[in-house]
């Protein structure tokens, strides 16, 4: 999909419109660029009513019924945010591909949020465009009309020579979104842990960003024993990703990312068809990988590493077992009481590892947790930190995103919960499920010394929800919060 800036409206361009009511789209701008007949026209056609938020107008221009106008209706103005800014941008995604509509000029007056600067406002609706743009069809046979395509979205401004960057910064933004959700789609008989390091080499290659990916037997001599423990069971060796991207002479941001291609739960198995999703158990870690990428094409100034330990969790004659005790790279032990709460076992020893470069600030990013999504649906992830200020920062970088972020408490208080018998500490809570998403939390921190932390649980967002524009399947949560963390941290 094509999208750039315009000046002058071509004669036969289709146009969509966003707007309030009758009055914001009389005064928009492509609107007074039409015939008068057409503008007639449109205005009979709308009639009295205001414009319905609920569903869009289409309309063939009597001076020349090839030309087709979309108008969207966006509700009321009083009630417009930045959070409606993401989703109206990706309807007009929707509304084209619906009515099989293949390019417009796409009028964004209305759609200004009050305090939002122009480049911010103009990148935010890219990303958004080209994430709605996004459908997992590698392997599907294409129909004989083809897959519904967008092939060009212009955007109308007065100066587009001043937004271009705006628009290429969006677009970086949200292919590598989009990139994360392709990863994250593909099954886990394809996305072994050996493709998803191919897959993180070649990623980093293309945006010049270096990575290392340690095999089986670095991992054994590191001592991450918690790593070595959930990919036993598996045929399917484990793997260890280091990226890095920036100026290497001050502490990196390191960012953490959950890498398990997939999570049958082991020998506490999954119940049947509760594993159907997790194929997507790796979305942290494709987070992680696409985010660096997008931070080095964006040259955004940081120094930035990357760690995403890689298995799959599998049941069989080699799994590690309920009441295993493994010793991770820290020397601390786990005393294992559910082999299905393996991602925080392989986040122990990344978290471990990530504390060799005195890291500045440490992020993780994990499907961790079923318990988020009881608390929270599937409209926020989790955020939990070590240091209170990180949530109220969280919460900003989430909001401002849109990979939204609710803070929950990770305190001391809860540290009793992870106390192990046989080993430090055990990988499910005494008082479970009470509680689980933070008895997930508390465990990851006890891995991460006295490093500031951020620890953001995206099982709630992994997958796609009815009304966010949004193909099915993974919705790629993670990778605008990575890449603002970046660009935001101080
Ligand atoms: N990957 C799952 C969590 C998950 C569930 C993510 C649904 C996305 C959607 C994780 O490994 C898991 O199984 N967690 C258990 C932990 C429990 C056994 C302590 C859970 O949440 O039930
Ligand atoms: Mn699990
Ligand atoms: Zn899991």
């Amino acid at each position: 999909m094509e999208i750039k800036a315009i000046k002058n409206i071509s004669p036969n361009a289709n146009l969509i419109f966003n707007s309030f009511d009758l009055n914001g789209l009389k005064s928009d701008p492509l609107f007074k660029s039409l015939k008068n007949e057409d503008r007639n026209y449109i205005e009979r056609v709308i009639g009295k009513d205001e414009l319905n938020p609920k569903k869009a107008k289409l309309v063939h221009l009597p001076s020349n019924p090839k030309r087709v106008v979309i108008i969207i209706g966006l509700g009321a103005k009083k009630d417009w945010t930045r959070k409606k800014l993401f989703l109206a941008s990706r309807r007009i995604i929707a509304e084209l591909k619906a009515n099989k509509v293949e390019s417009a000029i796409a009028s964004l007056e209305d759609l200004t949020v009050r305090g939002i600067d122009a480049g911010d406002f103009v990148a935010l609706i890219v990303q958004n465009l080209v994430m709605a743009d996004y459908s997992f069809v590698t392997h599907k046979a294409k129909p004989k009309t083809g897959w519904p395509v967008v092939r060009k979205i212009e955007i109308y401004s007065k100066a587009p020579e001043r937004i271009s960057k705006y628009i290429a910064e969006g677009k970086t933004i949200g292919e590598a979104v989009n990139s994360c959700r392709e990863l994250a789609n593909t099954p886990g008989g394809i996305m072994t842990p050996e493709k998803l390091a191919n897959a993180a080499k070649r990623i980093g290659k293309a945006a010049r960003v270096k990575v290392k990916v340690l095999d089986k037997t670095a991992i054994k001599k590191l001592g991450m024993g918690g790593l070595l423990g959930v990919s036993s069971g598996s045929a399917e060796k484990p793997k260890f990703i280091i990226l890095e991207y920036g100026p290497l002479d001050k502490p990196p941001i390191v960012f953490v990312g959950k890498g398990i291609t997939f999570d049958s739960g082991g020998i506490d198995i999954k119940r049947s068809g509760g594993a159907i999703d997790m194929k997507m158990d790796m979305s942290g870690g494709a987070a992680v990988i696409t985010a660096i990428a997008a931070i080095s094409r964006l040259k955004i100034k940081a120094h930035v590493v990357g760690l995403v330990p890689v298995a799959e969790n599998m049941p069989s004659g080699s799994s590690y077992r309920p009441g295993d005790i493994l010793k991770t790279i820290t020397g601390k032990t786990i005393e294992v009481a559910n082999t299905d709460a393996e991602g925080r076992v392989i986040l122990a020893d990344a978290l471990g590892y990530a504390q060799r470069y005195k890291p500045a600030l440490v992020v993780d990013v994990a499907t961790l947790t079923g318990a988020a999504m009881i608390a929270l649906g599937s409209r926020t992830n989790a955020v939990f930190s070590n240091k209170e200020k990180l949530l109220e920062f969280s919460k900003e970088v989430g909001d401002k995103t849109g990979d939204y972020a609710w803070p929950l408490p990770a305190w001391d208080e809860y540290d009793e919960e992870i106390e192990g018998t046989t080993g430090d500490f055990v990988n499910s809570g005494k008082l479970y499920p009470d509680g689980g998403a933070i008895t997930g939390a508390v465990f990851l921190k006890q891995f991460v010394g006295n490093y500031p932390w951020i620890h953001l649980d995206i099982a709630p967002m992994m997958t796609s929800i009815e009304g966010q524009y949004l193909a099915k399947g993974a919705t790629g949560t993670g990778v605008r919060f990575l890449i603002e963390i970046a660009r935001s941290f101080k």
